[in-house]
């Protein structure tokens, strides 16, 4: 497993992040436990949570399954209610609870809300990290210029800054690529991405044309079943690449998330040990160029926007500022 360098953190964290949405959910508390203890096994130091799955219970888990390992890794959670300082204060005092533990590593905003107040959010975020309840702060769900606005605040301020955005992105779903990458790759904000493999749909259980195979989530997440529809050809031709390189397609799907220079680390997200074996080889397996522009064209998701051309270019562009300018190490 690779280490990198978590945004301005100082921390290296394993390249891949384990995701534990499902467990306590699709995934027995056991099975957890076991893959737990196998990730750690396979130099995984990077595991995120948060207060709503299955409202509380998968911290419940954690907090189980960490008793005695709880130095091994480097644990995320979210905040639960509103964004709101009472929110913001009350939700870690809680987590810290059902997880049995004196604190986190990285507290996250979990997604921008209507009428939201940075100045209060920064001020709490800073008070969490005062009283010694987290080690560092971040948000999910952030457009780039929101990341940027919170930290002038704390930089003016001199609070602690949000060190992370964490966001979906995946073959199909590419819309930060238009500017959170970019302000990210710029600021050295860590990315940790969620969703590689499209709720499952890139994992090879879907197939086009066949029924959606029962217990999985597409039986209760209609999003599957449309992206299904619409991305048939993609999908076959993605499955096929995948058996011709020799690795799952769960694995390919994830490499080629890894493969943009803003991406931090990659979340995986699994509900069984035969997933997480799966998805494990993405980590070994480096796409070429010519490799990853191939899967990209087999999905005609790139963002269009309003207008094109240079400007178009411009806003996605990573490497936009001169070298000494971009915090980001490349
Ligand atoms: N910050 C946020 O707002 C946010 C939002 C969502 C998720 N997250 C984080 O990101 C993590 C991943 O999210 P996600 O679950 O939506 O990601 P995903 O990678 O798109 O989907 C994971 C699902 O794919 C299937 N799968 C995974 N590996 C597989 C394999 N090797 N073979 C076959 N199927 C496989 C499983 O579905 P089945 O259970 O159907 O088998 C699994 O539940 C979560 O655990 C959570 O930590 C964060």
């Amino acid at each position: 497993m690779k280490y990198v360098e978590f945004g301005k953190t100082k921390e290296y964290l394993s390249e891949m992040c384990l995701g534990t949405m499902m467990f306590g959910d699709r995934c027995s508390e056991a099975e957890a436990d076991r893959i737990i203890a196998r990730a750690i096994d396979a130099g995984i130091n990077f595991i995120d949570t948060a207060a709503m799955y299955c409202d509380g219970f998968t911290e419940k888990i954690l907090g189980r399954i960490l008793n005695g390992r709880r130095e091994k890794v480097f644990l995320v959670t979210k905040v639960h209610k509103g964004v709101d300082k009472k929110s913001i204060i009350e939700s870690i005092d809680e987590s810290l609870i059902r997880l049995k533990m004196d604190y986190v590593d990285l507290y996250l905003i979990h997604w921008p809300k209507k009428g939201m107040n940075p100045t209060e959010i920064m001020e709490a975020l800073n008070q969490v990290v005062e009283k010694g309840k987290t080690r560092f702060v971040g948000c999910c769900n952030y457009p780039g210029w929101l990341v940027t606005h919170h930290n002038a605040i704390a930089e003016r301020n001199n609070w602690s800054m949000l060190v992370c955005n964490q966001i979906p992105y995946n073959l199909i779903e590419r819309g930060v690529e238009v500017e959170v990458l970019s302000q990210a790759y710029a600021e050295n904000i860590a990315i940790t991405t969620y969703r590689a493999l499209v709720l499952g749909l890139l994992s090879g259980k879907y197939r086009p044309g066949e029924s959606i195979p029962a217990k999985s989530r597409g039986v209760t997440d209609e999003r599957i079943g449309n992206w299904l529809s619409q991305y048939g050809d993609g999908i076959n031709k993605f499955l096929k690449l995948a058996d011709e390189l020799g690795i799952t397609p769960a694995a390919l799907a994830i490499s080629w998330v890894r493969y943009s220079s803003a991406v931090t680390s990659p979340i995986v997200g699994v509900s069984s040990m035969n997933q997480f074996e799966s998805c494990l080889q993405a980590f070994e397996f480096d796409l070429t160029e010519d490799q990853y522009n191939r899967i990209t064209n087999f999905f005609d998701t790139e963002v269009k926007e309003e207008t094109g051309g240079a400007y178009k270019d411009i806003r996605r562009e990573l490497r936009l500022l001169k070298a000494s300018d971009t915090l980001t190490a490349d």
